[in-house]
């Protein structure tokens, strides 16, 4: 079912930069964005732009007329599943905190009863006085959920405390307060993926095709759902989900250290990443020089980076839950059980990465999750997200 967000926009100068927030969430299926912004919001940024983003007429005046609504602001407070203020200027934080109505977004806000947002943002001298302090600790304790600032230059030249948090952040913020379904709270996940990079010489190493965009779905899909989720990254030009605890590493064997340090700490252990199976068997200090390699060949020693989930496997706890993945490109199913088996896994997930919208850097795959009790459930294609809440479903059935 779809949710409604209501983005409520105050006189801040970051107001502009809400655009984008609105054109993000109204690219999601399954959100509904109604914009409302205060007087001073329209002198930032006209109502025109977030009609052309959200798809639907701005709300901006307590008096005006709505077809929409019988009573415009209860009617509005009454469809929203979540509320957010960005930014919400000093002026409409005292408001809120004083419950003061007198203007469109003040009056909603008074008669919503949805979770809210607010994302404050001005001048750093503004920010830290304490009245504005108070206020904001006034509305934590309303239950408001608030979100810290960001530091560095301010449009007014000052260097601080007060910018807008990064669109991107909010957005996470804001889809983590919309899942509701919290079935990995109290949990901790460990995650890894990308693909890890063995060195030949200083300049030179191996990696593979994988993307990472696998594993951080999963990753986030966890954080939404409740988890603790810690991120173990190869290479990877993703950004790690806001509030993951991130470690990058580099090689396998880094990967794998750092993997078995955290095991024991963890209930699900998901190994979405493209550990590469061979490393140079003597990494050069210096540079391979191609002059010195007569005939135009260079050969080459590999030597095996160590099974990461095998090893996680033998030290496997009761109740912990292990998945893999079996990214293969023939006898798919064969080979999937076969690692299932070997890597004490209590569920796989394989895919032919051969076949069109699967696999590496693809936005999305097509899946066959296959548990030890030998059930075997070919999913469709899917958005790597969708994969994602696949796996988390099939680890929380298994608890
Ligand atoms: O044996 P194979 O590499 O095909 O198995 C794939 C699964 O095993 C993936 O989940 C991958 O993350 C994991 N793996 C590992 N360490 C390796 C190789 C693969 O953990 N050295």
């Amino acid at each position: 079912m779809k949710k409604t967000v209501g983005v409520g926009i105050t006189g801040g100068i970051a107001s502009y930069k809400i655009a984008d927030l609105v054109s993000r969430l109204s690219k999601d299926e399954d959100i509904n964005v109604i914009v409302i912004m205060t007087e001073a919001a329209t002198k930032f940024i006209t109502p025109l732009t977030f009609r052309t983003l959200s798809g639907r007429d701005v709300a901006t005046d307590l008096w005006q007329e709505s077809g929409e609504w019988k009573v415009q602001h209860i009617g509005i407070a009454e469809a929203l599943d979540l509320m957010v203020i960005a930014p919400a200027t000093a002026n409409f934080i005292a408001k809120m905190a004083h419950g003061i109505a007198d203007d469109l977004l003040s009056t909603i806000m008074l008669a919503n009863t949805a979770p809210v947002l607010v994302v404050p943002s001005m001048n750093t001298n503004m920010y830290e006085n304490p009245i504005v302090q108070a206020n904001l600790t006034k509305l934590a304790e309303y239950g408001f959920e608030i979100m810290n600032p960001a530091s560095g230059k301010l449009a007014c030249d000052a260097v601080g405390k007060g910018r807008l948090p990064d669109i991107e952040e909010i957005y996470e913020k804001i889809r983590q307060m919309l899942n509701d379904k919290k079935d990995l709270k109290g949990k901790k996940v460990l995650v890894n993926a990308g693909t890890t990079c063995e060195d030949i010489d200083p300049i030179r190493f191996i990696c593979n095709r994988s993307t990472g965009k696998m594993g951080y779905a999963i990753a986030r899909e966890a954080l939404l759902r409740g988890a603790e989720v810690i991120l173990v990254s190869g290479r990877s030009t993703l950004t790690p989900p806001t509030g993951v605890e991130f470690i990058p590493v580099w090689s396998a064997d880094e990967m794998c250290e750092v993997m078995l340090q955290k095991q024991p700490e963890c209930d699900i252990i998901i190994g979405a990443a493209a550990v590469g199976d061979f490393k140079a068997a003597n990494k050069s200090e210096i540079k391979i020089k191609k002059r010195e390699h007569k005939e135009d060949k260079l050969l080459l020693e590999l030597t095996s980076t160590p099974d990461i989930l095998k090893e996680l496997g033998k030290r496997k706890k009761t109740g912990q839950i292990m998945v893999g993945f079996a990214a293969e490109t023939n006898n798919l199913l064969e080979y999937a059980r076969r690692k299932l088996e070997e890597k004490n896994l209590d569920f796989i997930v394989a895919n032919d990465v051969s076949e069109e919208g699967a696999g590496f850097g693809s936005d999305t795959n097509i899946v066959t999750i296959i548990d030890r009790r030998g059930e075997v459930k070919p999913l469709p294609q899917m958005s790597k997200e969708r994969v994602a809440a696949a796996i988390i479903d099939k680890a929380v059935e298994l608890f």
